[in-house]
């Protein structure tokens, strides 16, 4: 069974659904926030995980990916997912933690990258959108694609309306991928998301 670490800003919906999916193939040992009072914290109690608040207000990136990295370590953990994660990690960090750092991200990368996804989708009136499983690289959502799902734009669409049909197939792609990588059936190789 694979120690999982969940990386949170807020909400927590999809960490919600990954605690909820867990298996033999990975346990959840630990919930990390950069915001003290996150939503996301309170269903992580409710389920029995260490929570670890890490605030970043007056340090470095360097500073909290250290701080960051020594939590990790110090808990055993082999993989981390980001889940509306909402702080660019350094380069090192990622470096050194690439092939076992995933994110979700609610657009058929690589399209829509960074934030606003839904307002953009909308106002370029695409027909189509959904959500990534992607390993994390330096650079900002041009990670190797695992999984994607997509979602019908509705011709009406709201962006919170959007953002909520996408929010659901979120919470089924992300254990689904989750799962993947920590029985080693998806890694990392030559830049490319791929099956064993
Ligand atoms: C999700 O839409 C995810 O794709 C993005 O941030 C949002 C997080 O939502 N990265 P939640 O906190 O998991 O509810």
């Amino acid at each position: 069974m694979r120690r999982v670490a969940v990386l949170i800003s807020g909400r927590g919906s999809n960490l919600k659904s990954l605690i909820e999916a867990a298996d033999a193939s990975y346990k959840i040992v630990l919930v990390i926030s950069n915001i003290e009072g996150a939503a996301g914290l309170e269903k992580a109690q409710a389920s029995q995980i260490p929570t670890l608040v890490i605030p970043h207000a007056g340090k470095t990136r360097e500073a909290f990916d250290a701080e960051l990295d020594a939590a990790l370590g110090a808990d055993d953990v082999e993989f981390v997912a980001l889940a509306g994660f909402m702080r660019i990690l350094s380069d090192g960090f990622v470096r050194k933690w690439q092939g076992r750092l995933i994110n979700i991200h609610p657009s058929l990368l690589p399209a829509y990258k960074g934030t606003n996804v839904h307002e953009r989708v909308i106002a370029a009136r695409e027909c189509l959108s959904g959500a990534s499983v992607h390993f994390v690289v330096p650079e900002l959502d041009a990670g190797p694609v695992i999984a994607q799902a997509t979602v019908p734009v509705h011709r009406d669409d709201t962006p919170a309306g959007l953002a909520e049909r996408v929010l659901a197939v979120e919470h089924t792609l992300y254990p689904r991928a989750l799962k993947w990588l920590a029985k080693g059936e998806v890694f990392l190789k030559g830049g490319l998301a791929v099956f064993r």
